[in-house]
């Protein structure tokens, strides 16, 4: 990694960042969590609260492996966190960003139109009616000092996106009249996620599992999850104390802490 890479941050409108935070803008990047990882491991520069984000990615980065189409016009953003001493409860990060990303998305001008309808999908998905609007990306990287950092990746689709072979629906803010730029967007999300996380840290984990849990599926709701051995159908049973989902299956409750909800009783 070169230092002109590094340096290479252009002046596009700067999100306002909270207090102590700090904001690179790329035109494009590879991925940007890739990057940000890059500068963490390499450059060694880490802060809580750095922030990168491009206007595309060429190789953005989806869950599983898979890919996150990433056209200009929607959110691409990688936010450094400090990971928490108690590696057990790292996995916390994705839904404090997750429940920041419902209440960002809510704050957004709409110009008069009803709040969209807002859903959890386990574990860090957000939903509009069903659809996926946002997904994360977290990962752990360790800086040049051996400080534990979790790089936090999230996509927000402002405008519609053509996903090909989705294993779920892919939905846009824009169609809930929804009008805004991916700079005013990362002013909301980052003042959201900066509060959230400090409420996480005062306060633990289970006001943020109480604040998923609201726009979770109700207890009961079919749906089919996909785990390493394969797909598990069974009734959504709650989110466990660490983040793990509840699954009542055939075979007895399961606790899943990987996987993806494939579909849901609505689906398909
Ligand atoms: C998912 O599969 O649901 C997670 C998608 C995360 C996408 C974001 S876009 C910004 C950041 N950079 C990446 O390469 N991926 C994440």
């Amino acid at each position: 990694m070169t230092q002109a890479w590094y340096t290479s941050a252009h002046a596009q409108p700067e999100p306002h960042m909270p207090a102590g935070w700090r904001a690179l803008a790329f035109e494009s990047l590879d991925s940007t969590n890739a990057a940000l990882r890059r500068i963490v491991e390499i450059e060694g520069d880490a802060a809580e609260g750095l922030t990168i984000w491009a206007k595309t990615q060429t190789a953005g980065r989806g869950r599983m492996g898979r890919t996150w189409e990433s056209p200009e016009g929607n959110v691409y953003t990688s936010i450094l966190v400090q990971a928490p001493e108690d590696q057990a409860t790292a996995p916390q990060v994705g839904f404090v960003t997750a429940v920041a990303v419902a209440e960002a998305i809510l704050e957004l001008p709409r110009h008069n139109a009803p709040p969209p309808p807002l859903s959890h999908k386990w574990p860090n998905d957000v939903l509009v009616d069903g659809a996926k609007v946002s997904g994360i990306l977290p990962e752990m990287v360790s800086g040049l000092d051996g400080g534990a950092w979790i790089v936090v990746g999230i996509g927000i689709n402002l405008r519609s996106v053509n996903v090909e072979s989705a294993a779920y629906p892919v939905g846009s803010l824009d169609s809930y009249k929804i009008d805004t730029t991916p700079e005013h967007v990362l002013t909301v999300l980052c003042r959201a996620i900066s509060a959230h996380l400090m409420n996480w840290r005062e306060r633990g984990f289970e006001p943020v599992r109480e604040a998923w849990l609201k726009k979770a599926p109700p207890i009961g709701f079919e749906m089919t999850v996909g785990v390493p051995t394969g797909p598990v159908r069974g009734n959504f049973a709650g989110l466990d104390v660490d983040g793990a989902l509840l699954l009542d299956s055939p075979q007895g409750r399961k606790r899943i802490l990987a996987g993806d909800v494939l579909f849901t009783r609505g689906d398909a």
